[in-house]
């Protein structure tokens, strides 16, 4: 018997213990008891990390939305699987349940099919977080389609290079979205992007906003009219474990965005088991994700793991502040939310506001808050415990990535006690390891180094899309048969971790995860731009926000500053989106650079800190002039 629901600290370690001695037993007797399979595995792990290559669960067969709807049907057919609460208040929440969601999602994929969409193609999804949305992602599923799902807040230009990574044929979206007060034209930076993108042979556009948008004959298709024509059942495509169900972009701190590459089994098995035991999610709860499922937490943790286990998921498709600050409070009223997953930004955004929104609303449905996408700092840590969880629900702070496609290290709610700023204790099957600069582990606590993970857990992509070299160069080669996760942290001295951030060029803005190399790409294309540098610098709401160090072309005229730093912002916008604007820049005439012409970051970000009082050795610098004019400098 697995022990599929953790109940107490000492359950915790048992369950542990067994997951590290006997993994493969462990994960398969998981396995066996929770899901539905066409034919089980003939091996449970094979892997060599060297290569690396990982294959769980090798020779089973599945279809991953059968165990995410069908096998629900006859247990909970009525049960609502979904409920969409829309951008304004006004506005009807929609309950779709699991029978609804099976209907909806065949139709779906019987579009799919007869638009040519066939197993193992790829589908790029650009859509707001409305039904279509999760609905599109299983429709793919379905059919095993692969879907990538690009978050709508993207510009165009950043929309087109994930949309050509992968070739994909087919693009779904909307004509539009709605967010806050504000509406966006979202089909309209789609035909920006599909200009560049000559493989897209079919846009199916949801209608969202009552607007007249164009539409490209023979290439753009209005969704409604093709789901009332198709069918409502559709036999699921039968898939091999190790068959690709997903690719998802993320930052790197060089070169392109990543295309993640996750499979069907192991992460099936892994975003079910999280999602179970990190949230103590019962049959009758409510449980709701404040991400976007543009992101790897909406897919995991709204989407997969959630329906998996037959939950009711709550997708929102608005924003904290709109129309006020009280919104989350009052959705979390309205349908009895208990378990509230959200991110350290969001808390603080909403600290700031006072508690005056909280206290107009009965939060009292409440039993386990999470928050995840970046370290949390005390004060917020306890705003959230005191005030929303009213110090009864415990917090728990999950440590995770795109590339690893569930939940690593957390609390386990009612078992491990919290302590703030800690995302405590390694989850059943993750050999976490900390290593230092020379490649050791280190043993023992109370210690810190950069954080490894040393065995191979069923749901960690396989492969980086089209480029298997650069997955082994990012993950495997700093530390030998490790996965770096380009974290640092420490242990405390029972164990705990604590995660202290980002050891390599990867900034987290608002929980977002944003490369310096392509925003500083974007800059320099601007013609005044000669050169530029990035770094982070600390932001109460925002954890860290962006300082541009930008050199200008000695043209001889003189420009005005203000209106360069707009322009640099809007070249941003329109290559990656508004997350990734600076917040300061400041024009100088030189970069610290090393002698081989290296930018030194380090001695940046420590001015963008206002901490220079030990900069450091200096004196190898190409340039050590050019550092004290830019502390004299310094915004
Ligand atoms: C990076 C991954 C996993 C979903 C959201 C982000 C940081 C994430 C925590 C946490 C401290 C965290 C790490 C990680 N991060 N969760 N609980 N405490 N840092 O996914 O965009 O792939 O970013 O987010 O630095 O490496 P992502």
């Amino acid at each position: 018997m697995s022990n599929y629901h953790i109940k107490h600290l000492e359950e915790y370690y048992q369950v542990y213990r067994k997951s590290v001695r006997n993994p493969e037993v462990f994960w398969e007797e998981i396995a066996e008891e929770h899901f539905l399979w066409r034919k089980k595995w003939n091996n449970v792990l094979s892997w060599d990390f060297s290569k690396p290559e990982v294959k769980w669960f090798e020779g089973a067969k599945l279809n991953i939305t059968e165990n995410c709807i069908d096998r629900h049907l006859y247990t909970r057919g009525d049960k609502t699987a979904i409920i969409f609460e829309p951008n304004d208040p006004k506005e009807k929440a929609e309950h779709i349940s699991y029978k609804q969601l099976h209907e909806k999602v065949c139709k779906f994929s019987n579009v799919l099919k007869a638009q040519g969409v066939k197993k193992g193609d790829r589908v790029c999804i650009y859509l707001p977080m409305i039904p279509e949305l999760a609905i599109s992602v299983l429709a793919c599923a379905r059919i095993g389609a692969i879907h990538s799902v690009v978050f709508a807040g993207f510009s165009s230009t950043a929309l087109a290079t994930r949309i050509n990574d992968c070739d994909c044929k087919m693009v779904i979206t909307s004509d539009g979205s709605y967010r806050g007060a504000k509406t966006i034209d979202l089909k309209g930076i789609v035909d920006d992007a599909l200009e560049e993108c000559p493989g897209v042979e079919t846009v199916l556009v949801a209608k969202r906003i009552k607007s007249d948008i164009k539409m490209k004959e023979g290439r753009d298709k209005w969704l409604q009219p093709l789901l009332d024509k198709a069918d409502n059942v559709c036999v699921p495509e039968i898939m091999d474990a190790e068959d690709p169900l997903f690719i998802l972009y993320t930052s790197g701190s060089t070169g392109k965005p990543k295309g993640m590459v996750h499979t069907t089994a192991g992460y099936m098995v892994y975003t079910a088991y999280t999602f179970k035991n990190v949230f103590q999610y019962k049959e009758e709860d409510v449980y709701w994700c404040t991400a976007d499922i543009g992101w790897i937490t909406g897919h995991s943790y709204i989407v997969y793991g959630p329906l998996a286990n037959g939950a009711t998921t709550v997708m929102f498709e608005g924003v904290p502040s709109y129309p006020d600050y009280g919104r989350f409070w009052d959705i979390v009223e309205k349908h009895k939310i208990n378990q509230f997953y959200t991110a350290p930004t969001a808390i603080r955004a909403l600290a700031k506001e006072g508690v005056g929104h909280v206290e107009a609303h009965d939060l009292s449905s409440l039993k386990v808050l999470g928050t995840v996408g970046e370290p949390i700092n005390e004060e917020a840590w306890h705003w959230y415990d005191d005030n929303i969880g009213k110090k009864k629900s415990p917090i728990v702070d999950t440590w995770w990535q795109t590339e690893t496609g569930g939940i690593m290290i957390t609390p386990i709610p009612f078992a491990t006690p919290t302590k703030p700023t800690y995302a405590t204790l390694p989850f059943p099957g993750i050999q976490p390891a900390l290593m230092d600069e020379n490649g050791k582990e280190i043993k023992g606590n109370q210690v810190d180094g950069r954080l490894c993970i040393k065995f191979p857990w069923p749901s960690m992509a396989r492969t980086i899309w089209g480029n298997h070299q650069r997955y082994r160069d990012t993950y495997f080669t700093a530390f030998e048969n490790k996965y770096f996760t380009g974290d640092g942290a420490l242990r405390d001295e029972v164990g705990y971790y604590r995660i202290t951030g980002r050891v390599d060029d990867v900034i987290i803005v608002s929980g977002h995860n944003l490369g310096t190399a392509p925003i500083e790409d974007a800059i320099n294309e601007h013609p005044a731009v000669a050169e530029s540098a990035i770094v982070g610098f600390p932001h109460d709401v925002k954890g860290n926000a962006l300082y541009g160090y930008v050199i200008l072309k000695d043209t001889g005229e003189s420009r005005n500053q203000d209106n360069l730093r707009k322009e640099i912002n809007q070249i941003i916008t329109e290559q990656i989106g508004p997350i990734a604007k600076l917040d300061k820049i400041q024009f100088t005439n030189g970069l610290p650079k090393t002698r081989s012409g290296k930018i030194m970051r380090r001695i940046l970000r420590k001015i963008a800190h206002k901490d220079t009082s030990n900069l450091g050795d200096t004196s190898t610098l190409l340039n050590p002039e050019v550092v004290q004019d830019i502390m004299d400098n310094a915004l």
